[in-house]
């Protein structure tokens, strides 16, 4: 589902480089779930974006659900990120002035689903996640977790093939981050989707997830 070969990243040029990937390669399997295990600065969310098609490698070749990232158009990019894609972020990322039903529906706007399929389809994953009391409701109206849920829902709307979720608890005290990891585990297991996670938590990786994958100075060692 996703081949990195001598996949490499640096930020800026001349003096002012920064090396975020050195010759990373790894293979992952469709359906495996995989976590990312690493400290702070050693390329963890650049290898992230760059699956998700939201950045670009330096060099290498990177495929995913099929797709050769490089040698897509910025369009094909896009249609890639929206059709193949559900990517979670640590700090939410929900547009602040629509409310969760709005935020949800969003990715099926931009896959062109017809009005009442979407209400349908959102009505149905907002309950799934537990949310279905706030369907209205502003992201500044909604608990760190119920964000977060908001959040998984809208990742999942589009049934991706694989979902990306870089720290997903990293912004909620331990209860709230059991229960969103919990409903994250089950969805990934429920869909047959493919889990990349980036995570701090040894003990959560190996528990839940099939494989760790550590980085250091943005290189993997695979294991
Ligand atoms: N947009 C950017 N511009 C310049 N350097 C960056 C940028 N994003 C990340 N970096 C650098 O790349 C390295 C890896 O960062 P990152 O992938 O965010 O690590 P992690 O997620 O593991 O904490 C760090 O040295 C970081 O400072
Ligand atoms: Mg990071």
């Amino acid at each position: 589902m996703i081949t990195a070969e001598r996949l490499s990243k640096t930020y800026g040029s001349g003096t002012s480089a920064v090396p975020a990937l050195s010759d990373v390669n790894f293979t992952i399997a469709a359906g495996e779930r995989v976590a990312i295990l690493g400290k702070s600065g050693s390329g963890k969310s650049t290898l992230m974006n760059i699956i998700g098609g939201l950045d670009t490698a330096t060099n290498g070749t990177l495929t995913v659900a099929g797709q050769h990232l490089a040698t897509l158009s910025r369009r094909q990019l896009a249609d890639f990120r929206l059709g193949c894609i559900g990517f979670i972020f640590q700090s939410f990322h929900l547009i602040p002035s629509q409310t969760v039903e709005e935020n949800v529906t969003l990715p099926l706007v931009l896959a062109k689903v017809g009005a009442g399929e979407r209400r349908r389809r959102v009505q149905e994953m907002l309950e799934a996640v537990g949310l279905g009391h706030r369907i209205g409701h502003r992201p500044t109206q909604l608990s760190g977790g119920e964000r977060q849920r908001a959040a998984v829902a809208r990742a999942l709307i589009n049934e991706p093939a694989v979902l990306l979720a870089d720290e997903p608890t990293g912004n909620l005290d331990s209860a709230n981050a059991t229960s969103v990891m919990e409903l994250l585990l089950t969805q990934v297991q429920t869909r047959g989707m493919t889990l990349l996670l980036v995570t701090h938590d040894e003990e959560l990786a190996r528990r839940h997830t099939g494989r760790v994958i550590r980085m250091c100075d943005g290189r993997v060692e695979v294991n």
